[in-house]
């Protein structure tokens, strides 16, 4: 291809805990460097202005380090893709501040994309010309993580409808709170995963929501896992240390058929078999699992991202940032992050 006519696309996202930066040369992944945040760790939940701190600490080595390890100069870069929102708003000005600064002293375009449409994105990053095994639209995709549980319909890289989302809690924030009421440390999913493959699914029952159409509820899980556990701890005070493991595998269970039940249902109303899932809770092994059921049972083409593309990371970004950059669509040096707004 003509040099002049490579698409090279740095992303940067700075939503949450995570300060990352890659680099995408036409639809091609060349670097994706992420720094994750520990400090966190300790007080059982992300601190808003800890992360801030850390982003603007963070973002000059990330973006350094994704430029380099791409083998691309500042100067051939053709945009600056971003995550303008949803996030925390601190941690996003980190990020949009930062892309403004180097845009205008590059003389380049800023592209603006949606948190949660990049984790659908990131099925279309290719690792190399090979990659082709990539959804075909319409297509839908679980959304899953620690702030978000939605089902989307995709109709297009930039058309997209939730057609179902959660009306309390999110999957994630759910697993993290039983987690927390255990005693375990946070984030509590990938402990609660680990500690799942060694129990009993069928163990114990919780709450399971009962609500019309594709939306989901987890705040009625949560309170019963609670309100169980306290009973059960009065008749054997280290009763969770003694099942935690079936504790893991029921909750996780409980989680997963509340997930894929509106997804089933969706994709039978839809009569769509490409399925997608992204998110933080899409590193979960029960979700992957139902989802390689749900091929073998119903010919779903699934789609289950690589770990690395699970967690927040500027992959997402870029790759989204390339294909509005295709269709033209650059956004203004004025615009502010925003913090809530769920699929813009
Ligand atoms: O998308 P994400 O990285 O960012 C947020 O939205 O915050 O998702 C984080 C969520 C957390 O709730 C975390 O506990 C959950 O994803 N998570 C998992 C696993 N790995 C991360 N949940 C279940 N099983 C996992 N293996």
């Amino acid at each position: 291809m003509d040099e002049r006519k490579d698409i090279i696309i740095l992303g940067i996202e700075s939503s949450c805990d995570d300060t990352s930066a890659a680099v995408i040369k036409n639809g091609i992944l060349l670097s994706n460097v992420t720094a994750s945040q520990a400090v966190h760790e300790a007080y059982g939940g992300v601190v808003p202005e800890l992360a801030s701190r850390a982003h603007q600490q963070n973002i000059v080595p990330v973006v350094d380090q994704a430029l380099k390890r791409a083998g691309v100069k500042r100067e051939q870069l053709s945009a600056i893709a971003f995550t303008r929102g949803p996030g925390l708003i601190g941690s996003l000005h980190v990020g949009v501040s930062f892309a403004k600064g180097m845009a205008a002293s590059l003389n380049i375009p800023m592209i603006e994309v949606n948190h949660l449409q990049g984790h659908i994105l990131a099925h279309f990053i290719k690792e190399s010309e090979d990659d082709t095994n990539l959804p075909k639209f319409p297509f839908l995709c679980l959304l899953v993580s620690g702030g978000n549980s939605q089902i989307v319909l995709v109709k297009a890289y930039n058309d997209m409808e939730i057609i179902g989302q959660t009306i309390d809690d999110a999957a994630g924030e759910a697993i993290d709170k039983c987690s927390k009421v255990m005693g375990l440390g946070y984030p509590g999913g990938p402990i609660i995963d680990r500690l799942a493959r060694q129990g009993n699914p069928e163990a114990y029952q919780f709450a399971k929501p009962n609500i019309p159409g594709y939306d989901y509820s987890f705040s009625g899980l949560k309170t019963s896992f609670l309100y169980n556990l306290r009973d059960w701890i009065k008749t054997d005070p280290d009763f969770i240390e003694h099942h935690k493991e079936d504790l893991a595998a029921s909750l996780e269970k409980t989680i997963v058929d509340i997930l894929m039940k509106k997804l089933l249902k969706a994709a039978k109303d839809l009569k769509i078999r490409q399925v997608a899932v992204a998110g933080g809770v899409s590193a979960n092994t029960g979700i992957r699992n139902a989802f390689l059921q749900c091929h073998e049972k119903y010919h779903w083409k699934i789609f289950i991202p690589k770990f690395s593309y699970t967690t927040d990371n500027a992959g997402m970004i870029a790759i989204a940032g390339y294909f509005k950059y295709r269709d033209g669509d650059f956004c203004p040096m004025e615009k502010p992050p925003y913090s809530r707004v769920s699929m813009a």
